[in-house]
């Protein structure tokens, strides 16, 4: 395809839910700007969808859409990409959000992108685009392959053609292993089949275009993960790093500037650290392990499979596994977090505890161990 193909194409990025199953990040933070590798979600979608042509970025938002329009307006500058900001005074799930930016997305004649903000891939946009265009029909949707096939809703299509004949959810015998993967390109006509109501997507509009032979699928390549809870998005990072640093061979350190022999401490496997944080003499880090802007990490840490988000302190010597730290926090000496522990905004832990499998509310102060997951208010 050449590259002015599909210059000027709309997308609507679906950014309206409360993404509770991420608190508490999402308390004090709207999910699709929560960071993941070091930028906000959502970024990663609005980089693919500006590479695949499109300049017209609808965002449907649904929750505090103040604080999405102040940082999205500047990566829009960033980036090279118009946002338009539709919202939904009630919730309209996941298909009425369509309806509502109607005139917008008529404004050309060209398919366009629908994303959920919560995914991350490597969005192989164009070869939707290309795939899309192929057959003709009214919508495509990228499906993903999945080992559990039975917890969710399994996409049973004509491998040849692409065409679905239906969807079955949570299967209790083996129909297929492919599921949706929230990433999707229609024609304009889809509009007609959907009201200005709260209507799912998956559930109520995406059946009937299957029953009228109008909805194709494609399998998307490589890896996918949805990134909205705690424990697969720290899976998430471990198959995001290897996209982008490439794959570590047995003892490889793969870091983003510089390599592990020049520096003053040790990465194992992926790291991605952010140019201004400091990282202390003797510190073990990695796999698969972020560390966001302004970061300070004291010496003879070790941290693996987490992200540390930006502006926070760890003291010397702690140990983390497997956790999410968020923004401004400060740990002390010698903790030791794991299990998907989760700490929101402005959190202090004094020196010396164990915290295990914790969700720790925004600028809460922890001051004695908890040896069970429970979530700390
Ligand atoms: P949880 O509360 O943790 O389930 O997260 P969520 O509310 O984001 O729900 P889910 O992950 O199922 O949503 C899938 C996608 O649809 C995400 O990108 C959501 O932002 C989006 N979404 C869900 N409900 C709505 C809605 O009512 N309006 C809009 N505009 N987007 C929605």
């Amino acid at each position: 395809m050449s590259e002015s193909h599909g210059k000027g194409m709309r997308a609507l990025i679906l950014v309206g839910g409360f993404g509770t199953r991420l608190r508490p990040l999402t308390l004090t933070m709207p999910k699709p700007l929560v960071p993941f590798c070091n930028k906000p979600m959502i970024i990663h979608q609005v980089e693919a969808l500006k590479e695949a042509g499109v300049t017209d970025i609808i965002l449907a938002v649904a929750y505090r859409p103040e604080a999405m329009k102040a940082e999205m307006e500047e990566w829009g500058r960033q980036i090279g990409v118009t946002f338009i900001f539709s919202h939904e005074t009630e919730p309209l799930g996941t298909a009425g959000p369509l309806a509502l930016a109607r005139d917008e997305l008529l404004k050309d004649d060209q398919p366009f992108f629908v994303l959920n903000s919560d995914v991350t891939c490597k969005f192989p946009l164009r070869e939707l685009l290309a795939f899309h265009r192929k057959h003709g029909h009214e919508g495509t949707i990228m499906v993903t392959k999945v080992q559990e096939w039975h917890k969710y809703g399994v996409v049973v299509y004509d491998e040849t053609s692409g065409l679905i004949d239906q969807f079955v959810e949570k299967p209790k015998k083996f129909v297929g292993d492919k599921i949706n993967s929230g990433i999707y390109c229609f024609n304009k006509s889809i509009l007609n089949r959907i009201k200005l109501e709260k209507t799912s997507i998956e559930t109520q509009v995406f059946p009937q275009m299957a029953s009228s032979k109008e909805l194709y699928c494609m399998e998307l390549e490589g890896f996918w993960m949805d990134i909205g809870q705690p424990h697969d998005y720290i899976d998430g990072i471990a198959k995001y790093l290897p996209s982008i640093l490439g794959t570590p061979k047995e003892s490889e350190s793969l870091f983003n500037e510089q390599t592990a022999k020049d520096l003053h401490f040790s990465v194992v496997g992926c790291v991605m650290i952010d140019p201004t944080a400091e990282i202390g003499a003797g510190c073990v880090l990695g796999p698969n392990v972020t560390v966001g802007k302004n970061c300070k990490i004291g010496p003879s840490c070790r941290i693996q499979n987490s992200a540390i988000f930006e502006n926070t302190v760890i003291g010397a010597g702690a140990y983390i596994s497997k956790t999410i730290i968020g923004w401004n926090n400060i740990v002390g000496r010698w903790c030791r977090i794991e299990n998907n522990a989760v700490f929101g905004d402005d959190v202090q832990v004094k020196p010396e505890l164990h915290l295990n499998g914790v969700k720790v509310l925004p600028n809460k102060t922890i001051s004695q161990s908890y040896d069970k997951p429970e979530v700390l208010m």
